[in-house]
């Protein structure tokens, strides 16, 4: 749910293409009557969009909205309210109290068969996870039954892993991430009957309890029992400042030392030697970095077909041109993608090189359309020259 209209009217405005604009005190509901006036203008092929508005459409295409007459008077004079079905289909998140949720259901067992076609591929069998993939299922902690709870003041070295099943307080986070996020390359694709399966399965993996009874294969997961889940890990993000006692249970924290420091009230010196607080010992490490986090291009992209190893041995110009060519120039002149004349390509290097040396190398530490000055390097024009008379050696 969300908290407050004026987000929601900054990003349907955003949305809308519009300069986003805030309509303070608008009332959402008394705005959407001004869509009949502009169905109904004197312009034609109008298209009803949403329902609450209207957009123009020039040449087949949906124009900007109208202005919102009712805004006028305001300090700031376009934009206009979010009506409720844009509100609608912004409002998706879900509240660990149930809010948000949609009607549906699912078993464990249509929730295998979703698992298998749209998630194993990344998270593994039973969701295993691995290979940068976040496990769904409990891991080490399968057997002990061990959540990260006390892993703060009493770590463990032989701790769970921090997972959906040992780690995670609240299930709505669960439907709601699954729903909104994946399968990773095409979030939101899920049908809610898909997700409320998903998550049935996901509580079978973990061998979570609904009501006091383990979650089977054909047990129902639906909207009213989904959230009824016993998490081990629920009580492990203290205090618990939600409901009638948090004001007492959030002192009741504070005044155990425990929880936070070494047992004693203490304002300096506080530990002897080593503190005996530690970090949370076992965390997920295993997160493979980005492929995009390095921003250089590849070193040695001996991915392409032309990577040839052996070339120039022994200290010949090749040698050295080689070397440049594979850090610096194969990403773009070992294939197709760029357009740039490739390795090995007789004609296109035959071409280049009629207009003579000179002029070639001027190209190329100049810079030509898509051949950035120097390939994109700061090497000096002899090394240039090197790579050059390399590529053209290849493609004689
Ligand atoms: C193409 C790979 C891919 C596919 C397919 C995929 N996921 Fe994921 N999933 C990921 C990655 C990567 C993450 C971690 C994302 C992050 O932490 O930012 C993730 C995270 C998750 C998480 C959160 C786990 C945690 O502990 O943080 C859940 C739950 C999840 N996926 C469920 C699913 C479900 C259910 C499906 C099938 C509908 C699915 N995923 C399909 C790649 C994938
Ligand atoms: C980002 C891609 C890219 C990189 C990196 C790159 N090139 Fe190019 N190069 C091109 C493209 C594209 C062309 C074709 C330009 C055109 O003719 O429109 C080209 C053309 C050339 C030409 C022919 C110029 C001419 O006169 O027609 C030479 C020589 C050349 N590159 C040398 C190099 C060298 C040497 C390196 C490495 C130091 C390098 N390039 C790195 C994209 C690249």
């Amino acid at each position: 749910m969300f908290k407050s209209y004026r987000n929601i009217l900054f990003g349907a405005a955003l949305i809308a293409g519009a300069s986003a604009t805030l309509l303070a005190n608008a009332d959402i509901n008394a705005n959407t009557g001004g869509s009949k006036k502009y169905a109904a203008g004197k312009e034609k092929g109008k298209l009803v969009i949403d329902g609450g508005v209207t957009y123009p459409v020039h040449n087949g295409m949906t124009g900007p909205y109208h202005i919102n007459e009712k805004a006028h008077g305001l300090a700031i004079n376009n934009g206009r309210p979010a009506t409720p079905n844009e509100i609608k289909a912004w409002d998706i998140d879900v509240m660990p109290d149930g809010t948000g949720l949609p009607k549906g259901h699912g078993t464990a067992e249509e929730g295998e068969e979703v698992y298998e076609a749209k998630c194993l591929s990344c998270h593994g069998d039973f969701g295993s996870g691995g290979g940068g993939y976040p496990s769904l299922s409990k891991g080490n902690a399968y057997e002990l039954h061990k959540t990260l709870k006390f892993q703060r003041t009493t770590p463990d070295a032989d701790g769970p892993v921090r997972v959906f099943g040992t780690y995670w307080p609240r299930a709505s986070t669960l439907w709601w991430y699954i729903k909104t996020g994946m399968p990773h390359p095409a979030p939101l694709s899920l049908t809610d009957n898909q997700v409320y399966a998903l998550v049935a399965y996901i509580y079978t993996l973990n061998e979570l309890k609904l009501n006091g009874e383990e979650v089977e294969d054909d047990t129902e997961i639906n909207q009213d029992n989904v959230l009824k889940v016993d998490l081990p890990n629920k009580d492990g993000f203290i205090p618990k400042i939600d409901g009638p006692n948090g004001l007492e249970n959030t002192r009741a924290f504070f005044n155990d030392y425990k929880n936070y420091g070494n047992g004693t009230r203490c304002m300096h010196d506080c530990f002897k030697g080593e503190p005996k607080i530690l970090p949370i010992q076992i965390e997920q490490k295993s997160f493979l970095p980005p492929l995009s986090e390095k921003r250089d291009l590849p070193k040695n992209p001996c991915w392409i077909a032309s990577c040839d190893v052996e070339a120039g041995a022994a200290g010949s110009a090749n040698a050295e041109g080689k070397k440049i060519y594979d850090a610096h120039c194969a990403v773009c002149h070992g294939n197709d993608s760029m357009g740039a004349p490739n390795l090995g390509n007789k004609e296109a290097w035959a071409k280049v090189m009629k207009q003579g040396m000179d002029t070639v190398l001027k190209n190329a530490i100049n810079g030509k359309n898509a051949m950035p000055p120097r390939g994109g390097t700061d090497l000096p024009d002899d090394k240039i020259k090197a790579a050059i008379e390399y590529m053209y050696s290849k493609s004689k």
